[in-house]
């Protein structure tokens, strides 16, 4: 295997990481074999870590919590998604040798809601819970698909706001406090928020959902996260995690470094099923 074969995920917690399945399982798609492994990068270790991994002949890291920002400042170059996302997920090294910087989150989702899950966002009233990182990573793909309106709500409606200010030439949305939903409706609820990782669920009024509204969950687990519970409980039409989100965005990474497109359904289904058993 030759050096140029070898990539990385860096994170902290990194253990539980899913990403070495994933590109293992990518890779074996085309008889290749790649060397993807976790690494867990000490706090504050993140640029000598990478800059160990790329001067040693390494091709490409995917980056994972708590690193994306410090990847987004380490990158030589930026791709514009990265640049907006304000965090990166994938670093690569170029023909030219500069290591750039790219955020797959956004597209990631966008493809699992409309490839993969079937949901249209064209034309929709869409709704994002969340004004943290993950909400940023995910609205510049979910803007360009032209949804009828988008609003951000958050616990602290400064955020909300702030990210309106940031992303409102590419489309108009708005956004603030909770106390916006007030009685209204939406087509589809994206939870951006980090509550189904403590248990929590934002305070969201009943009347939120319609018979045709679908709810996705950024967060994903072997059991539905509280707000896929809610969202079942006050009959969306249609209910999912971000499991996919996360075989797509590894396989939006893979095409960067490798300029081949993965399959990602049978990926999804493998680690689906070995969730549930384990
Ligand atoms: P991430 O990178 O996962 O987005 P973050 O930047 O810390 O992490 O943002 C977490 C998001 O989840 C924020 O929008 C946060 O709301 P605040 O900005 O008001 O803190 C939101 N969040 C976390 N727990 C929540 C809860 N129990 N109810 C509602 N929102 C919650």
């Amino acid at each position: 295997m030759s050096v140029k074969d070898r990539y990385a995920v860096f994170g902290n917690p990194v253990k539980h990481s899913k990403s070495p399945v994933i590109h293992t399982a990518f890779a074996a798609q085309g008889g290749q074999n790649r060397h993807y492994r976790a690494v867990r990068v000490e706090w504050g270790g993140f640029a000598d870590a990478a800059r160990g991994f790329f001067a040693g002949g390494g091709a490409g890291l995917n980056i994972t919590v708590p690193f994306k920002e410090e990847a987004f400042r380490f990158a030589e170059r930026l791709t514009d998604r990265a640049m907006r996302a304000g965090a990166v997920n994938t670093l690569s090294r170029c023909e030219d040798g500069c290591i750039e910087g790219d955020n797959t989150d956004g597209i990631g989702l966008v493809r699992d809601i409309v490839a993969n899950l079937g949901w249209r966002v064209q034309g929709r009233r869409l709704l994002i819970l969340g004004a943290g990182g993950a909400a940023r990573g995910v609205l510049e793909p979910l803007l360009r698909e032209n949804p009828r309106e988008l609003l951000i709500v958050n616990r602290t409606p400064e955020r909300a706001e702030q990210l309106v200010h940031e992303f409102s030439d590419i489309a108009p949305l708005a956004g603030g406090g909770y106390a916006l939903l007030g009685d209204r409706q939406f087509d589809l609820v994206v939870n951006a928020t980090s509550a189904s990782l403590a248990g929590e669920l934002p305070d969201l009024p009943s009347s939120l959902l319609t018979e045709h509204s679908c709810c996705y969950d950024l967060v994903y687990g072997a059991e539905p996260t509280p707000f896929m519970r809610w969202a079942a409980l006050h009959a969306a039409w249609a209910v999912a995690d971000g499991l996919g989100m996360l075989v797509e965005q590894a396989a939006q990474s893979f095409y960067i470094w490798r300029r081949v497109r993965p399959e990602t359904q049978s990926v999804i289904r493998q680690l689906r099923e070995s969730m549930e058993s384990a």
